[in-house]
């Protein structure tokens, strides 16, 4: 199955302010360097706020962890669990169809499926409220048929029973997830042998169907004001994304071997000769010039933008939502003020809007900004 962007995307994206919250606890969980392995769980939370991982969540994702947007695509699309086009607005429906629940009856599931919600998997319900697919083995054989609904699973289904949930869904009820049949949880179908003591007990649910009832969100978006914010580190010490841009510390970087060094006797840059060669334009600020720079110098910052309008910084290659919000808390706002920087305030920017370490010098931005500025925009 190919899994690409959908045709449709949304304007943009940004983490609720208790997701992001959230999103920062993740990443203080990583040493300092390794924030990139918190993009499964940033990636997954985008999806548990929307639904589903549209492309400027991907690249709002990348830019939180300072990765370049394709390693985010990368895992955006490798994972199924990720959906990468719109799902129903009340509920995304998984039935699994390995060995297990195909013998039991999933075709009869898919069956409701495409009659009441698409006759394709991952298109819209008419109404817009529903989704469907189907998945592998999601580890609950023994109570198949079986289906993933939101967060929870709804087990032993029958057709009749899925049709029934499907339309309590639509009115607007959550159904308990759980057994149709009433199993407390995968006893045998004739009723437990062992471990009986919940029986004893009276328990009406088993733990994760409690669990289920008592948090309540199996088909909500989440916004992430539902659940304790579990990095209570966070309070203790600070966020190990930044306060302010200037606070990160500087690693050291080595300097490109041949950057800036003349390629041949004619005097010509490595870097010129490649630009010539490629085709690519030179960058309006060395390489050389920006390394002889050492620590560099903060660029001048305005009180707000002029005429309280920013430019969209955005059109620079290489800003993405976050960064465009990471320069203006440095007092960043307009196309000219990035063209006039110097070799210095690049040096300062590549070491300084932390988490995007050499992206300036790398991108050119003041090449491009100076292209902005005087509304050339294809230069
Ligand atoms: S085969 Fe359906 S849950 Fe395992």
């Amino acid at each position: 199955m190919l899994r690409r962007l959908h045709h449709e995307q949304p304007e943009s994206f940004a983490f609720t302010e208790a997701n992001m919250k959230w999103a920062e606890g993740q990443i203080s969980k990583y040493p300092e360097g390794r924030q990139a392995s918190a993009i499964i769980p940033l990636l997954w939370r985008a999806q548990e706020q929307e639904g589903w991982l549209s492309q400027p969540a991907i690249e709002y994702v990348a830019d939180l962890l300072g990765l370049a947007y394709i390693r985010a695509l990368e895992v955006a699309t490798f994972y199924f669990m990720f959906q990468l086009q719109p799902t129903g607005s009340v509920a995304h429906i998984q039935i699994c169809g390995t060995t297990t629940c195909m013998i039991c009856g999933a075709e009869d599931l898919i069956g409701v499926c495409k009659e009441k919600i698409a006759p394709k998997a991952h298109a819209l319900s008419a109404d817009g409220k529903f989704s469907w697919e189907e998945v592998e083995c999601l580890g609950a054989c023994a109570n198949a048929p079986m289906a993933q609904i939101g967060k929870d699973y709804y087990e032993d289904l029958t057709a009749e029973g899925l049709a029934k949930l499907l339309d309590q869904l639509a009115a607007g009820e959550v159904p308990t997830p759980g057994s149709e049949i009433g199993r407390f949880s995968s006893e045998p179908a004739g009723g437990p042998v062992a471990l009986k003591q919940w029986a004893d007990d009276k328990l009406e649910h088993n733990a994760s169907v409690a669990l289920a009832v008592e948090l309540g969100d199996t088909v909500k978006r989440i916004d992430g004001t539902e659940v304790p914010i579990l990095t209570p580190w966070l309070n203790a010490k600070p966020a190990t994304k930044p306060e302010g841009p200037a606070e990160k510390p500087v690693v050291e970087q080595e300097a490109t071997p041949a950057a800036g060094k003349p390629a041949d006797e004619t005097g010509v840059t490595k870097q010129a000769a490649e630009a010539e060669a490629t085709g690519k334009p030179e960058p309006a600020i060395s390489v050389e010039a920006i390394e002889a720079a050492g620590e560099g110098e903060k660029p001048e910052a305005l009180d707000g933008p002029r005429d309280g309008k920013a430019d969209n910084l955005k059109e620079i290659s290489g800003v993405g939502p976050k960064l465009e919000s990471v320069l203006n808390e440095i007092g960043i706002y307009h196309f000219d003020q990035i063209a006039a920087w110097d070799a210095a305030q690049v040096a300062w920017a590549d070491q300084n809007l932390v988490g995007f370490k050499g992206r300036v010098s790398r991108d050119d931005w003041v090449g491009q900004a100076q292209a902005l500025a005087s509304g050339d925009k294809d230069k």
